[in-house]
């Protein structure tokens, strides 16, 4: 109840604020201590104590790892960390659309730079080695005005590797001019390239440390189609779909629906979903082994296991921590281990990507396996 109230009164001020007092709370240690409920996953060698983590964007500057485990995450990913320390876009950036259950930023990758990143990760280091059971994925962007951005992603993963469980590549940001042009095949290689040489010359003691690329949800099949071939010769571990949406193609009620930036939450839930699972089926069709990470309007149980159904191992969510609060991981466990109950499914990863349509996935998650024909 009390969480409740403080998000209620936490929603009331500018969301850039409000996000920096979450983060101030965090430290401080005012959140709350839930009980340790998990839904856990392997995928390859890495073990997920729980398949619930919070997105890119939330921990920027790698801050506050060792407290969202409280919140019950199994996962978390900090970043997306540039080279260089950097501003971002003027303020305001981020904007909350209360009716709409979704946000729009362009924030334009604030963050206080690697050197401070990996400050912060080296501590968490010291009492929680790499492979603790709270797996750290850190997420490398390229500074916006760098002369050599290729270069940029494997600075960071030379300099960041070391304390990483995965690292995941974002070249899907709507927020730095041209960085979607990295999901092009050529450009996308060669930023693999980079990475790669970046953890070979790490200190990481695993050099096939994997790694994840985080993809835009306004690709067309094709794109999508070349960025799994590439991921799958380049021996990609998965992908993460998706970042936030320049589409407004859905209805609005907000009126900031109009501000220019990546639109997450609530809207974005049906265009990130139907690109997993278009995902799903190729990787599928061509028995090409990649695991994917959903993100994208996940805010209950019922959002979190249309995501699993149509082909997520693991989801993330961002948005949803603003409009439900601290204690959304846990109610999505909570309410997925019901919905595990009902459908008789003793492992999660039973039911991954078993589901070709995302609205027959939802109408499983509602009503479940029992009246589903394939
Ligand atoms: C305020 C804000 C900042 C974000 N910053 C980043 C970022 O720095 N890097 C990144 O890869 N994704 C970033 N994202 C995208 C999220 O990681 C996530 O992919 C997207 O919001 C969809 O999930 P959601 O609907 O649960 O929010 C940001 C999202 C929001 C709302």
């Amino acid at each position: 109840m009390i969480w409740k109230f403080i998000t209620f009164f936490v929603r009331k001020l500018d969301p850039e604020i409000a996000h920096k007092i979450t983060i101030k709370f965090l430290k401080f240690g005012l959140h709350p201590r839930l009980n340790k409920i998990g839904i856990p996953i392997n995928i390859g060698n890495l073990i997920f104590k729980n398949f619930i983590g919070i997105a890119a964007g939330f921990d920027k500057n790698a801050e506050v790892i060792n407290k969202v485990h409280f919140l019950n995450f199994g996962f978390t990913e900090v970043g997306t960390i540039t080279p260089l320390p950097q501003y971002g876009n003027q303020k305001p950036r981020v904007f909350r659309l209360e009716k709409d259950k979704a946000i729009i930023n362009r924030n334009g990758f604030n963050n206080l730079g690697m050197l401070q990143a990996r400050k912060k990760l080296e501590d968490y280091r010291k009492k929680f080695p790499v492979g603790s059971n709270f797996l750290v994925g850190v997420n490398i962007g390229p500074n916006k005005d760098s002369e050599d951005r290729f270069n940029d992603y494997k600075v960071l993963a030379k300099n960041l590797s070391k304390f990483a469980d995965y690292i995941s590549i974002n070249v899907s940001s709507p927020n730095t001019p041209n960085l979607r042009d990295f999901q092009k095949k050529d450009n996308l290689e060669k930023v693999i390239k980079f990475v790669k040489e970046g953890i070979a010359v790490s200190k990481t003691l695993n050099k096939k440390l994997p790694i994840f690329l985080k993809i835009a949800p306004d690709i067309n099949k094709q794109t999508l189609n070349s960025i799994i071939e590439t991921a799958c010769s380049q021996k990609i571990f998965g992908l993460i779909i998706s970042n936030t949406t320049l589409d407004r193609d859905c209805y609005l009620k907000s009126k900031k629906s109009n501000e220019i930036g990546g639109l997450s939450g609530k809207p974005l839930f049906k265009k990130s979903t139907d690109i997993l699972s278009q995902a799903n089926k190729i990787i599928k069709n061509n028995n090409y082994k990649l695991f994917l990470i959903a993100a994208g309007g996940v805010s209950d149980s019922k959002t979190a296991y249309v995501k699993i159904l149509c082909g997520a191992h693991l989801v993330q969510l961002y948005s949803s921590l603003t409009f439900e609060g601290p204690l959304v991981a846990n109610q999505i466990i909570s309410g997925i281990s019901k919905l595990m109950k009902r459908d008789n499914i003793k492992n999660i990863f039973d039911v991954v990507g078993v589901i070709d349509n995302p609205k027959e996935a939802m109408k499983v998650a509602i009503n479940g396996f029992k009246n589903h024909k394939n």
